[in-house]
């Protein structure tokens, strides 16, 4: 049986752009695997993952015996975001861009999900990514256009990201131009389509 994890992190819950092209891809995936299991996990909207702070960060550096009950309670926060990537073969993320980068609750999930001696390790070669063996897709909606241009500084950003936790295999769909116009909307969401369509084949 197959896992996929799917992870939203649009403001607008699952009526996101974002989220309901992760949703397209699901249902295409499920029509492929009828036997997957999907986990979900709304990081921005209805389950927002907290900014990581001093007291946060503490809880992951600290000896597990030297640790508090809330900082316990911390660990096993972040624990659980991991065991659902582990779990995944597949992960699919819906990637909105706000203000020219990811949204500030995906930069906290990604602070949750970055553990030393967790999800990578630092060997003498440099940083090694625990999770491997996974396959991303991005969904990655835009207002304006970016792709392929020195502005698109998101999809560098979530590249380097998930190379460094151990997740090489990323794949980016993009649905761009949908502020501008309902025309430039639309071709956005086509195109997007599209490569859903392929990825499903
Ligand atoms: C707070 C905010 C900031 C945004 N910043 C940008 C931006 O910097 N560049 C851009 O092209 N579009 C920007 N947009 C437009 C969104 O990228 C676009 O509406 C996209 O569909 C959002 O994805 P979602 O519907 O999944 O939330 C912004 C939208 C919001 C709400």
């Amino acid at each position: 049986m197959t896992t996929l994890l799917q992870i939203n992190a649009s403001l607008n819950n699952g009526g996101g752009q974002s989220s309901q092209l992760a949703n397209q891809f699901v249902a295409a995936f499920r029509a492929r695997h009828p036997d997957a299991k999907v986990i979900v996990r709304d990081v921005a909207a209805a389950d927002p993952v907290p900014h990581l702070d001093a007291e946060r960060f503490g809880a992951f550096t600290a000896k597990p015996e030297a640790r508090s009950a809330r900082q316990r309670a911390v660990v096993a926060y972040s624990d659980a975001l991991i065991d659902e990537l582990r779990q995944a073969e597949v992960i699919v993320l819906g990637l909105p861009m706000y203000n020219f980068g990811v949204p500030s609750q995906l930069k906290a999930y990604f602070d949750h999900i970055a553990r030393a001696g967790v999800t990578f390790n630092y060997t003498e070669k440099g940083p090694v990514g625990q999770l491997t063996g996974k396959k991303v897709v991005v969904f990655a909606t835009r207002g304006g256009w970016y792709a392929g241009t020195p502005m698109d500084t998101q999809t560098r950003y979530v590249r380097d990201f998930l190379a460094f936790i151990g997740m090489g295999d990323v794949e980016f769909v993009y649905a761009e131009g949908l502020a501008v116009s309902p025309q430039s909307r639309e071709a956005g969401l086509a195109k997007a389509a599209a490569e859903i369509a392929r990825l499903a084949a």
